[in-house]
């Protein structure tokens, strides 16, 4: 059975590629490698594509008898949305459009989709059920919002089937130590800490200590890369066979303040994390955490890795072997 996975040389694809070969099915890696790297490729056929050349996409898909598309391959720095919105609604939606219509013409119907909990906006509901109201307010979080409005419009009209899979804090490495998180610039929680704690970032900020959280700081809903990867593994199998389109939120439902990841952090690595503390970001809302019912009813997805202890350990071991010198 074989799979397309754009972006399948970034940080969650290439766990997922993983996750897939290990099943036994069969992976082409569709990828421009702007954020993706050779040496997280684990297997599988490669082929060098922009998705926002329509041509390489087309030629990707062709002839090669692929039954379904995941597609992780996005632009994802908020902030930068933020200051450069053109930028992110011109790459995402353009390149996610092509895919699309990419698959159409290969008649390929199957398309995995990597969301976010940005679509959201301000919980209104703790934790986060999937029928929550959808109100991005990140240019970002909107070209996620668009792309779930394009899907179901394609369904509707052209019988698309699709699961859109809404992350939330995704982190830790593979428990091999082959593959971890490494974004340029970094701007998630825990590789920020491991790359103060090997030297390779002069400061670590701590962004908002007045939110109105037990200790002031924001809670997190984090959920291993390996958990999440064999969440597309599932969900591969059940777009196979199921008729319905989904939209399913992977999280852990369980949530840590900035601080008590901190101190699991300094626990494990026996080193001090020395922060500074800074104003809240533009947008960073108090606590977000994951309804998980329905990954639970309808992939049957189970939590095997994503205790905080667990993601940290392995992201660790993963940030001392690759990035010490
Ligand atoms: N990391 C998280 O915590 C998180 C949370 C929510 C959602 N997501 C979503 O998950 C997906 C993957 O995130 P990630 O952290 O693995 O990011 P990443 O940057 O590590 O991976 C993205 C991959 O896509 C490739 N790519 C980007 N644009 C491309 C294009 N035009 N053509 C071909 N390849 C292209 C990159 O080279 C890279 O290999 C993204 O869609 C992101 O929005 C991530």
């Amino acid at each position: 059975m074989k799979i397309l996975v754009a972006g399948g040389a970034g940080y969650i694809g290439s766990h997922t590629v993983k996750g897939l070969i290990q099943e036994g099915f069969e992976v082409t890696v569709f990828d421009n490698f702007s954020t993706g790297r050779k040496e997280l490729l684990v297997g599988g056929e490669l082929v060098v594509g922009d998705l926002m050349d329509k041509k390489s996409i087309k030629n990707a898909l062709m002839s090669k008898n692929i039954k379904a598309v995941i597609h992780f391959a996005s632009l994802i720095q908020v902030g930068e949305s933020y200051e450069n919105p053109k930028k992110y609604y011109t790459h995402n939606l353009i390149s996610s459009l092509n895919l699309l219509d990419a698959m159409l013409e290969a008649d390929i119907k199957n398309f995995i989709f990597s969301s976010s909990a940005a679509v959201y906006g301000v919980p209104q509901q703790i934790p986060i059920p999937e029928s929550h109201p959808l109100n991005p307010f990140n240019p970002y979080g909107q070209t996620k919002y668009f792309i779930e409005k394009i899907l179901q419009d394609y369904e509707r009209a052209y019988g698309l089937k699709f699961i859109s899979l809404r992350y939330f804090n995704a982190a830790g490495a593979d428990s091999e130590g082959r593959l971890g998180e490494l974004h340029n610039p970094e701007t998630h929680l825990i590789p920020n800490i491991l790359l103060f704690l090997l030297g390779k970032k002069e400061n670590f900020d701590l962004f908002g200590t007045d939110f109105p959280t037990e200790d002031g700081t924001a809670v997190r809903d984090y959920v291993h890369v390996t958990d999440l990867a064999q969440a597309h593994v599932l969900a591969f199998k059940e777009i196979l066979t199921s008729s319905k389109s989904e939209f399913i939120n992977l999280g852990a439902n369980k949530g840590y303040s900035v601080l008590e990841v901190i101190k699991k952090t300094e626990e494990i690595t026996g080193k001090k994390v020395q922060y500074k503390e800074k104003p809240r970001r533009e947008g960073d809302v108090p606590v977000l955490l994951a309804s998980k019912e329905k990954a639970e009813q309808i992939l049957g997805w189970e939590l095997c890795f994503s205790s905080i202890e667990t993601i940290i350990e392995t992201a660790w071991n993963w940030h001392k072997k690759n990035l010490k010198n």
